[in-house]
């Protein structure tokens, strides 16, 4: 996980992708954003990447802003991601859900940002 979310950030920093990824302890669920070349390149990796298997894209689509502007790759811990989605194994996907998970994790990075400024 380290490696992971290390190299990610240096990567994705270069490239001006940003995103977040959530780990519960066995799945992950992962958005990133960015300019299309990237995102398409950086995709094949992440699906080729045998550190996990049976990635699932739910969703891919040209936006007008960032959903994640401030970050890189912040890993949501298994806890965090808890308070999210209780249950990852039972996502079952539709627009509404993904935007509404999506609004719950930007939030969640917020919280954590403010606690590691002001702690
Ligand atoms: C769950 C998961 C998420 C990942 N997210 C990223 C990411 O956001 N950015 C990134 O550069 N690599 C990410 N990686 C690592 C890539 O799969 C890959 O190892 C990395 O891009 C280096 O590829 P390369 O050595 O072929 O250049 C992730 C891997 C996993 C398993």
């Amino acid at each position: 996980m380290e490696d992971i979310v290390a190299e990610g950030h240096r990567r994705n920093e270069a490239r001006g992708i940003t995103g977040i990824l959530l780990f519960d302890g066995e799945f992950f669920m992962q958005t990133i954003e960015g300019p299309a070349a990237a995102i398409r390149t950086l995709f094949s990796k992440i699906a080729a990447d045998d550190r996990h298997e049976d990635v699932v894209p739910f969703f891919i689509c040209e936006i007008e802003e960032r959903d994640f502007p401030d970050w890189h790759m912040e890993l949501l811990e298994p806890g965090e991601t808890a308070k999210i989605l209780p249950d990852m194994k039972k996502f079952n996907f539709s627009y509404r859900d993904l935007r509404h998970v999506q609004a719950m994790a930007a939030e969640v990075a917020t919280q954590k940002r403010a606690k590691r400024v002001y702690h």
